[in-house]
């Protein structure tokens, strides 16, 4: 039995790092291929190497690009290594140019694809991801819930074979590297526990829009005159700020590389709450006990806003939404949305290998 665990961006660094220790454990042979989609250090080694994951045995060299040329490239350089490998099954996870790209390899080869997080839907259905998303689980063989909800969406797509609720593969990591977050972070920003914000902004219908990204930048501004903003910022942000010519609004906003996995963490588990368009962060502040500001018009993560554990906004209402939370507690029931953290042994066991 061989199987091919294909990654390329930061959070697909994440989802592989519970299940190759899964594979390694029962003697399953992983062939790990890197497509490139994510290549500066801080987005891709960084990871390997504080979540100590082996080198990728491939790494595909696609770089960024637009989305076409970015899928097809990671099509034409992954066929070869399925061709050349002859995998069992192949991996994808989440919902990146790399994901789509690879299912549709696999399929297109007859070899059965796994998806890692499937049955995510979100507004507006043009964006990437989600275009991504619902073409991946449409020609996945093996379906992998992270949650009850992900069943649901895909059932009312008439797709139910194949469909396993599993539990969110980052919870098992989250668990797992818990002992291990970096929370001297904190002192070396010179920041105090509970008296600061955490936030990314990196999607491209807020970046990549003047007006959004400014809106957002002046709420930030705004809130960083009461309490303190930490913002690791995405290269494509860093980039659209200088375009737009909006550093006025950063100033008094703690502006930093992107973090480590570990990193990340310690920054989050201290903070106040997190204010974030990153789907992979709406979990992990919520595994760590953080209410959140979603700047999105809608998230994949519904069963959090349903509980009204996190809070939707436009970019120039983040202000008010940060006192509605502040003056807001949660009663509603919001444990184990996500599983248990024992996702990646539940993979393992139904893809029988
Ligand atoms: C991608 C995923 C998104 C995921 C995100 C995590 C798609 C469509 N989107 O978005 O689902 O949430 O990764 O970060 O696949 N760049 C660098 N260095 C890098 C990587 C990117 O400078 O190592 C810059 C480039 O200018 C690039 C831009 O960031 O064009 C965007 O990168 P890209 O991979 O296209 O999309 P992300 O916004 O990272």
């Amino acid at each position: 039995m061989k199987l091919i665990s294909l990654i390329g961006a930061r959070p697909q660094i994440i989802k592989e790092a519970i299940l190759n220790k899964e594979f390694q454990k029962k003697g399953i042979k992983e062939i790990l291929v890197h497509s490139g989609q994510h290549y500066d250090f801080n987005m891709s080694d960084v990871f390997f190497k504080v979540l100590n994951i082996r080198k990728a045995d491939y790494n595909l060299g696609v770089g960024s690009a637009t989305h076409a040329q970015m899928t097809a490239k990671t099509m034409i350089e992954f066929e070869k290594v399925v061709l050349k490998e002859h995998p069992d099954i192949i991996l994808v996870y989440g919902d990146t140019n790399t994901t789509l790209a690879g299912a549709i390899v696999g399929v297109k080869l007859k070899i059965p694809v796994a998806h890692v997080e499937a049955g995510i839907r979100q507004e507006p259905k043009d964006m990437p991801e989600e275009i991504n998303r619902v073409l991946t689980d449409r020609i996945s063989k093996y379906l992998f819930c992270p949650s009850e909800l992900a069943v649901n969406n895909l059932k009312k797509e008439g797709l139910t074979e194949g469909v396993y609720f599993t539990g969110d593969i980052m919870y098992d990591l989250f668990l797992k590297m818990k002992p291990y977050f970096k929370e001297d972070i904190i002192e070396n920003l010179n920041l105090e526990e509970n008296k600061y914000i955490v936030t990314t902004i990196h999607r491209d219908f807020n970046t990549d829009s003047k007006e959004k990204l400014e809106n957002i930048l002046k709420e930030l501004d705004k809130i960083s005159k009461e309490i303190k903003v930490v913002f690791p910022i995405h290269p494509r942000t860093k980039k659209r700020i200088e375009e737009f010519n909006l550093n006025e609004y950063t100033k008094d906003i703690l502006l930093i590389e992107p973090l480590d996995y570990l990193s990340m963490m310690g920054l989050v588990q201290k903070s106040l709450l997190v204010i974030t368009d990153s789907g992979g962060l709406q979990k992990e502040a919520y595994f760590a006990g953080k209410r959140v500001i979603v700047v999105m018009p809608d998230t994949g993560w519904r069963e959090l806003t349903q509980a009204g554990w996190n809070v939707l906004s436009e970019p120039n209402e983040i202000k008010n939404k940060m006192d509605y939370i502040m003056s807001n507690e949660i009663s509603s029931n919001v444990e184990n949305i996500y599983g248990y953290g024992k996702t990646g042994e539940k993979i393992v066991k139904f893809l029988n290998i």
